[in-house]
């Protein structure tokens, strides 16, 4: 076993659970959090017949009380939290104006924004008391290239982008490690979840596509070799650098090539 406690948020599925997965073959100690039990306790005993160590809490992260309880129990139960991964999160991914105000938008920012900032201002007493830890935030590609029916998506972690940023600067004093994650498009439960609705047949080719073991490896080789930023693919930082240079020109290209298709 490896001498390091990770908390993985949004472990039920996906990222979040490929990522505990390969930190469990790997010798770390896990507390995963997500709201359906049944999945996490799988994940768990799997983990735990296989010599590994994993304990399981369910929670809605929307709820402050419920944030707070998750750390509590994850330091009652190892004493300490040497990373934390901040993974869990949603995409409602319509127009604007077809998102409801509530159930799309003000939950989407609270889950993908707030509660990561607020999961990570309760875990970072202790990281400071001990002097380190690592803190990675799953944030996307979509927190540097605004695509459209990604609006409020995008507004999540365009802001979680910048708390990393800053964050980044204020803890590293302490030892404190901040990296965020960008992944482009990954095949796992989040496209269902998303409600997109398409009248072309405009869709992420399979080939363009991650798996979540994929990005579950980086996320762990980050704690191994901390970095700032990891943006997988690779050639996705292109994309973001294409954006920054030639915002003009991008426009054009979502105009023509989606917005008129789907608008039409
Ligand atoms: N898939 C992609 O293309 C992609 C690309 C870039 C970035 N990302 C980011 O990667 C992260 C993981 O997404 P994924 O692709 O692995 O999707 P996923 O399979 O749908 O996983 C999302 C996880 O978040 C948890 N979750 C959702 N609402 C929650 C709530 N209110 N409280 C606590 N947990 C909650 C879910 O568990 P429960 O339902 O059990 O609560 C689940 O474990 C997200 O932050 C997403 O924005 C995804």
């Amino acid at each position: 076993m490896v001498d390091k406690v990770l908390l993985i948020t949004g472990a039920s599925s996906g990222i979040g659970e490929a990522t505990a997965r390969y930190a469990a073959q790997k010798g770390y100690s896990l507390f995963v959090t997500a709201r359906r039990v049944e999945r996490l306790e799988r994940l768990c005993t799997e983990v735990n017949s296989q010599g590994g160590k994993a304990v399981y809490d369910a929670a809605d992260l929307t709820d402050l009380s419920q944030i707070n309880a998750v750390v509590g129990n994850a330091l009652d139960q190892y004493g300490k939290i040497d990373v934390l991964v901040n993974n869990a999160g949603f995409g409602r991914l319509k127009w604007l104006e077809q998102l409801d105000p509530l159930e799309d938008i003000a939950r989407q920012i609270q889950l993908n924004l707030i509660s990561v900032i607020q999961l990570t201002r309760a875990v970072l007493p202790r990281m400071i008391q001990n002097k380190g830890g690592h803190i990675i935030n799953i944030d996307s590609v979509a927190g540097f290239i605004g695509i459209p029916t990604y609006s409020v998506y995008a507004a999540s972690k365009f802001g979680l982008r910048g708390f990393n940023e800053a964050l980044r600067r204020e803890v590293g004093v302490y030892g404190i490690k901040v990296s965020g994650v960008y992944p482009g498009s990954v095949d796992t439960e989040f496209a269902e979840n998303a409600g997109i609705e398409r009248k072309s047949s405009i869709k992420t080719p399979a080939w363009l596509q991650l798996n979540a073991h994929q990005v579950g490896r980086s996320i762990i080789n980050l704690i191994q070799h901390p970095k700032n930023q990891v943006i997988i693919p690779g050639y996705m930082t292109y994309a973001v650098w294409i954006n920054q240079v030639f915002p003009g020109f991008v426009d054009q290209i979502m105009r023509i090539g989606f917005v008129q298709k789907e608008k039409q």
